[in-house]
């Protein structure tokens, strides 16, 4: 197995971050960023001798001083240029490792909100969005913090240092070609706030188009059944559209930076020949220094376009951290607020529960009130949409519920680790979902240790054994993208088998067979049977099943019948079959032949 880095504590962010990230990073890696700052000085310094030394070198020929003090100019310059290489290298290093970590951090922050946050975050926003947040936004701010920020420091320098070098050679040239400067923070101003709305919303459209591409590839068995190819294509095209639209727009802002900029200095160009060739010609002026003076404005073409580039690449990075850190503030809905730990489970007790959604009107579950006690099987009946999942939701306190309905060990439920929890209760629920992983990983998911003799076991419990071997590969078989594929009623029990291998204080089987036939069913409940009365201990684990397969629960201690999120009735088979219309309708109707 390889060995993953270590996990830094990201449960937290530091205000600071989300406040002034720029900042908050610069401290967190000053010595990277300062030395590589270091290197980037140097190379401007170094960067700006040679116009200098190519004039003074034109002069020394065309003077009286000879070829040696020429040569010896010469010698610099290349001395020069192999510095100017290895400085150049090195703030390339620096830099790359700077902004790769800044990114690699709120990766991982942004990585432990979505394992965190919990369904009703994940209904709001799609799978694509969630993508194009890790991928596209991080990315974009570590253009932002990296390229963006070295971009503008350059310029810095090289503002800096190249003007000073005009000035020595003749100030009035100097402020005669540089008249146009000040205006650049005006056109700064003016463009920053087009360039970070319009990359907004590129990176808006951008997450949509993911969203429904991911919807529309993972959907494509359906669409093609329905033969919905055209119209989906068409729908995606819609959503491509607007995504060009977006970037079209983000261009036409992007692409004033450069023609404005080089008009500045090309102007100061022109200029210079009218007001630099006469003083050359009457011999006030060197050819080297008006080389050399020259060779400065072409220079400072770059500082002009940089802070063009440069603000860009910050305003698009502001943009995307403002969407990062949305995702940042975000809670889980239920605060994991307890710190009593719990291992063994005693009894439930659920008293008056009434529940809404968020964003809904009416009540799911009405005043439910019903009791589980160690070593007990509740079987939940009840027609579609009665609420039957949304109780065990709530029992993984996946939604809020009001401290004192859902009483566990005689303790309210709020004030046991939510992790706790999670071990004691093992949930295969309605989707069978799996990982593109081998069968044996598969089903020793989240265990920290595990043989192949407790896999066996547990797949024979689930009669799937025999079906495991048959597959090419076996238990080593690899599932999903790249392996195999399943039929429902086989992933079903995997994930049955997923949950009974952790060996949990209650089992909770959310429907959990209905892709099985009923005679796989009985057999599978029958060793699950066997399973919760063996080890002397008379039915060790505990039990919850949700079917609509009503045979199938005749066997369970006690059933409670929904209706409408209302319990009905709350008793054992033979009493229900007198005591509740909806039980004794759904039980004649299955065993009508
Ligand atoms: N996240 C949600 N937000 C809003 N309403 C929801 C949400 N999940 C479920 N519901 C609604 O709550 C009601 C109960 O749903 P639930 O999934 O608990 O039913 P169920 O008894 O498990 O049904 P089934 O037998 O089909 O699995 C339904 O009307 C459903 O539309
Ligand atoms: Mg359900």
């Amino acid at each position: 197995m390889s060995e993953s880095p270590a996990v830094f504590d990201v449960s937290t962010t530091p205000e600071v971050l989300k406040k002034q990230p720029f900042l908050y990073y610069f401290r967190q890696h000053k010595r990277t960023f300062v030395v590589g700052l270091v290197c980037l000085l140097l190379t401007n310094i170094l960067d700006a001798l040679p116009p200098l030394l190519i004039g003074m070198a034109i002069d020394q020929i065309s003077g009286s001083e000879g070829f040696d003090k020429m040569g010896k100019t010469l010698g610099i310059l290349v001395l020069v240029t192999v510095l100017l290489s290895l400085f150049r290298y090195m703030w390339r290093i620096f830099w790359g490792q700077f902004h790769h970590s800044v990114a690699a951090d709120l990766r991982i922050r942004i990585f432990n909100r979505y394992t965190d946050l919990g369904p009703d975050f994940y209904s709001t926003n799609s799978v694509g969005q969630l993508m194009s947040l890790i991928n596209n936004d991080v990315n974009s701010f570590r253009m932002a913090i990296g390229p963006g920020i070295l971009i503008l420091m350059d310029a810095l320098f090289i503002i800096c240092i190249v003007p000073p070098l005009m000035i020595s050679i003749s100030p009035s040239w100097t402020w005669k070609t540089l008249i146009l400067i000040p205006l650049i923070p005006f056109v700064i101003r003016k463009l920053m706030s087009a360039i970070r709305n319009s990359y907004k919303n590129q990176q808006d459209k951008f997450g949509e188009m993911s969203g429904i591409s991911q919807e529309i590839v993972a959907g494509i068995r359906v669409i093609k059944s329905y033969a919905q190819e055209l119209n989906q294509t068409r729908l995606f095209n819609s959503y491509n559209k607007r995504y060009e639209d977006a970037c079209n727009q983000v261009a036409k802002v992007d692409s004033l930076w450069s023609p404005i900029m080089e008009l500045g200095v090309t102007t100061g160009s022109v200029i210079l020949l009218f007001v630099g060739a006469p003083e050359v010609m009457s011999g006030a002026v060197t050819v080297g220094s008006f080389f050399a003076f020259y060779q400065y404005i072409q220079r400072m073409i770059w500082p002009m376009t940089a802070i063009g580039l440069g603000v860009n690449f910050i305003q698009k990075g502001r943009a995307s951290f403002d969407r990062i850190v949305n995702l940042l503030d975000k809670e889980h809905n239920v605060p994991d607020t307890g710190t009593l730990s719990v291992d063994r489970f005693d009894s439930l007790e659920v008293k008056d529960l009434t529940f809404t959604y968020p964003n809904e009107d009416k009540p799911t579950l009405s005043n439910i009130s019903f009791t589980l006690n160690r070593g007990e099987t509740l079987g939940l009946v009840g027609p579609i949409g009665s609420g039957k999942s949304t109780i065990i939701e709530l029992l993984c306190r996946q939604y809020p519920v009001e401290p004192g309905k859902i009483w566990l060990n005689g303790t309210s439920i709020e004030n046991y680790k939510k992790s706790d929890l999670m071990n004691l209760f093992s949930v295969v629920p309605q989707d069978a979902f799996l990982f593109s992983k081998k069968v044996s990983e598969n089903i020793a998911f989240g265990m920290d240790e595990w043989n192949m003799e407790d896999i066996y076991q547990i797949t024979k419990a689930v009669n799937m054994n025999k079906e495991i071997q048959e597959i090419p590969g076996g238990y080593e078989a690899y599932l999903g993208e790249k392996g195999v594929n399943l039929s429902g009623g086989q992933k079903q029990r995997l994930t049955l088998a997923r949950a009974l291998i952790r060996k949990s204080e209650v089992v909770i089987l959310d429907d959990s067979l209905s892709a099985v036939d009923a005679h796989t069913e009985k057999q599978i409940l029958n060793q699950l049977k066997g399973q919760l009365s063996q080890n002397g201990e008379q039915k060790k684990t505990t039990a919850v099943i949700i079917s609509h397969r009503l045979a199938s629960l005749r066997w369970a201690d006690k059933i409670l019948v929904l209706k409408d999120g209302v319990v009905e009735a709350f008793d054992h088979h033979n009493q229900l079959l007198n005591n509740s219309p909806t039980y004794k309708n759904l039980f004649h109707l299955q065993t009508e032949v």
